[in-house]
């Protein structure tokens, strides 16, 4: 069953359209994550579904039901935001055993299930300390707590890790998806920290100018974007234009420097179209003296430099055309005894060439 259906769903403030008809449908306990740069109409669309933001046009379904004119309250959803909007004077019990409290549960009731919420937050020694009292990850706790402690079907957070340093984030992050894991209940989670969505979502839903640019998986997103900017978004990327010369049993494509790469044949795609093919910097590897790559794609290049970045290595290239490649290499011992402006050959498989756009066929 889906847990979340939007249908058309638009918001202009006046002739401003901040979000652009869209269309989305969330299953039941999937994990989905608004993600795009600042402006893209997240924290909109997120409360749209909340009930905050009245849509201009379109419809909300929750659980099958048409939530549209519901209001916030009736929604059976609940929301973490990033600064944690805690009530200060309130224990952090009574801010756990709030929603409960306006639900009309029994005392007895409540006392079990904050207890249990306190429990799933590693937060059982805290329940008495006022928020002030806690650090900004224990606060964060606290309203995760709050925010799963009547079992809602839907939960909705808006960028809940963005005043959290890496370390606490990254621990939060894994918390997160742990109970996601453990509930099964549905989430939907705004950031726009493509490593943060690609870590915790299920499926990724890219958001630019307030329009879905690309909604799938965190691999397929990184491994088959369909444009430009969800290549560049999700991840480093090396991107070549140039058009198509040919395209039976593989594709062949003439770069704007007169050299010529190939992809996986594409079906959609005809001779003297342009075309832009993304190589990821991973994918690429550089060729010694003498060495020969057969099959593969083979771009002459010269060197510009190296940063060292712990796990990999990242070398700087230029093609004859100036345009700058990035490699990137496990291994640091990769080093060049040449120095800039060396001549280099750079390799990568024709698999490894991903057609922007395309449908392979
Ligand atoms: N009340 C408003 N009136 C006019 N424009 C708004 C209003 N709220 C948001 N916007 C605009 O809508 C766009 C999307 O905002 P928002 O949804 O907050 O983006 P995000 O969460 O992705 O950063 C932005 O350009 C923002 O300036
Ligand atoms: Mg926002």
């Amino acid at each position: 069953m889906s847990s979340l259906r939007l249908l058309g769903i638009s918001k202009s403030y006046g002739l401003l359209e901040v979000v652009s008809p869209t269309d989305l449908t969330v299953s039941q306990g999937e994990f989905i994550t608004l993600l795009g740069p600042s402006g893209s109409g997240k924290t909109t669309l997120l409360q749209i579904i909340a009930g905050i933001i009245e849509p201009t046009n379109g419809t909300i379904e929750i659980g099958g039901v048409d939530a549209t004119r519901l209001h916030s309250r009736d929604r059976q959803l609940a929301m973490v935001f990033q600064n944690y909007a805690l009530v200060p004077h309130m224990s952090v019990f009574d801010n756990i055993a709030f929603p409960l409290k306006i639900r009309r549960h029994s005392a007895a009731e409540i006392q079990d299930k904050v207890k249990k919420a306190l429990s799933s937050v590693r937060l059982d020694q805290f329940a008495d300390r006022k928020p002030r009292q806690l650090s900004g990850g224990q606060q964060q706790r606290v309203a995760i707590a709050r925010a799963l402690v009547y079992n809602p079907s839907l939960v909705l957070m808006d960028e809940p890790l963005g005043a959290l340093d890496k370390n606490l984030r990254d621990q939060l992050q894994e918390e997160i998806s742990k109970l996601h894991r453990e509930l099964g209940v549905t989430i939907i989670y705004v950031t726009h920290d493509q490593q943060e969505a690609m870590a915790m979502s299920d499926r990724v839903v890219l958001m630019q100018q307030g329009r879905i640019e690309q909604a799938a998986t965190p691999a397929e997103l990184y491994h088959r974007p369909q444009t430009a900017f969800a290549a560049r978004f999700l991840g480093e990327s090396n991107l070549f234009c140039g058009t198509v010369l040919g395209n039976q049993g593989e594709l062949s494509v003439r770069l704007e420097s007169g050299e010529v790469i190939r992809a996986p044949s594409t079906s959609n795609l005809s001779v003297g179209q342009d075309v832009t093919i993304l190589v990821r910097p991973e994918q690429m590897q550089l060729l010694s003296e003498g060495e020969s790559a057969a099959g593969a794609n083979i771009i002459e290049v010269s060197r510009e430099g190296q940063t060292f970045l712990g796990a990999v290595t990242r070398h700087h290239f230029k093609t004859r055309s100036g345009q700058e490649i990035r490699m990137n290499s496990t291994s640091s011992a990769l080093d060049f005894s040449s120095g800039p402006g060396a001549a280099a050959t750079v390799a990568w498989k024709l698999e490894q060439s991903v057609v922007l756009g395309g449908s392979s066929g």
